[in-house]
């Protein structure tokens, strides 16, 4: 069973255990401002698999290498003009570079599924001072069973995991709770491999550069993103301008939406029509909604700019039809 260690009451104890604990060759759950990730040594093949075993994922996908500063990441990954300035202006925060990894670095190829590139991320706050305090970077994927939905908070890992794991770090919700939106640049090139936590519009405002959405087949270059990634146990029905009274309403922005008096539920990812709190908010609710049985979860239309990108990926993800 996992132990819980709250950041907030016992900082020091939270880094020296999970230090003690990764450097054993054990994953941890660990909060960072996206989503909690299920995080091991990046250099250790044994602790990487254990991840994959601990998730249940059904094969290998390259794993996002955390890093505590940007010049931890200068030693394992080349970093092309364009992705400097990136990591420069954004960096910590819920950005995932795509680059080259260094022949010499020593993360393993289980972490790169065996690529050229690596997915590098300085995340804030907790993990950053984790990952500075064990000195080598983290391999993290979202610490949820594959195929759920990733967790915002210590509980929602507890609940799935904490069978599995010997420690959980609790450092409460996560603040942005979409993951990391994905980019790579490639012959000064800038491509989306997954739009998530920062908004695009801020990446081309930095760069003045468009951002090149990817196509489907360019999208199985980020494989951890398959359809019904995000699956909830209810069919999920995206745009509902009317709820039925079998089904639940996830509403946006406080919306008329017709029939819903009269639905199972009503949350509101954002009352105020806010996409950075509706994204904060978006995993915990769908979560809600996915414990109680309705025919449909009926999520109300969300506008497609800002954060709302990230939010309707995930959707429509959540949506797509099921093998
Ligand atoms: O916010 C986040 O990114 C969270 C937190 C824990 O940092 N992590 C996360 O990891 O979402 P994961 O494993 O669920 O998603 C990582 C994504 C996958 O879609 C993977 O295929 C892609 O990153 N990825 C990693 N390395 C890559 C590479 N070299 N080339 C293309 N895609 C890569
Ligand atoms: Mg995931």
């Amino acid at each position: 069973m996992a132990e819980l260690i709250d950041i907030t009451l016992e900082p020091e104890r939270a880094i020296a255990e999970a230090c003690v604990v990764l450097a054993r060759g054990e994953p941890i759950a660990i909060p960072t401002e996206t989503v909690y990730g299920l995080a091991a040594d990046a250099t250790n093949p044994a602790a990487i698999t254990r991840i994959y075993e601990v998730k249940g994922r059904p094969r290998f996908n390259p794993l996002i290498a955390h890093m505590s500063s940007l010049e931890m990441a200068l030693k394992h990954a080349d970093f092309d003009p364009l992705s400097m300035v990136l990591a420069q202006r954004f960096w910590p925060g819920p950005l995932t570079l795509v680059v080259p990894v260094k022949s010499e670095s020593p993360i393993h190829d289980l972490c790169t599924a065996g690529l050229s590139t690596i997915g590098v991320r300085v995340p804030e706050g907790f993990a950053s001072l984790l990952i500075a305090a064990f000195g080598r970077p983290l391999a993290a994927p979202s610490a949820n069973t594959s195929g759920r939905i990733s967790p915002t908070s210590a509980a929602h890992v507890f609940a799935d995991l904490g069978e599995k794991i010997p420690l959980i770090v609790d450092g409460g919700a996560s603040p942005v709770g979409v993951e990391s939106t994905i980019i790579k640049v490639e012959d000064g090139i800038v491509r989306l491999l997954r739009p998530g936590g920062l908004d695009v519009a801020e990446i081309e405002a930095m760069l003045g550069v468009p951002v090149q959405r990817s196509d489907h087949a360019e999208a199985i270059e980020a494989p951890g993103m398959l359809a019904s990634h995000y699956a909830p146990h209810a069919p999920v029905r995206l745009d509902a301008r009317s709820v039925g009274h079998d089904e639940i309403l996830v509403n946006f922005g406080n919306q008329t939406i017709e029939g819903g008096d009269t639905a199972i539920t009503r949350f509101d990812l954002s009352p105020a029509g806010d996409l950075r709190e509706a994204a904060a908010n978006l995993f915990a609710i769908m979560k809600k909604a996915d414990t109680l049985s309705a025919r449909a979860i009926a999520f109300a239309p969300i506008p497609a700019e800002g954060l709302g990108e990230a939010i309707n990926d995930r959707l429509a993800r959540a949506a797509a039809p099921r093998e």
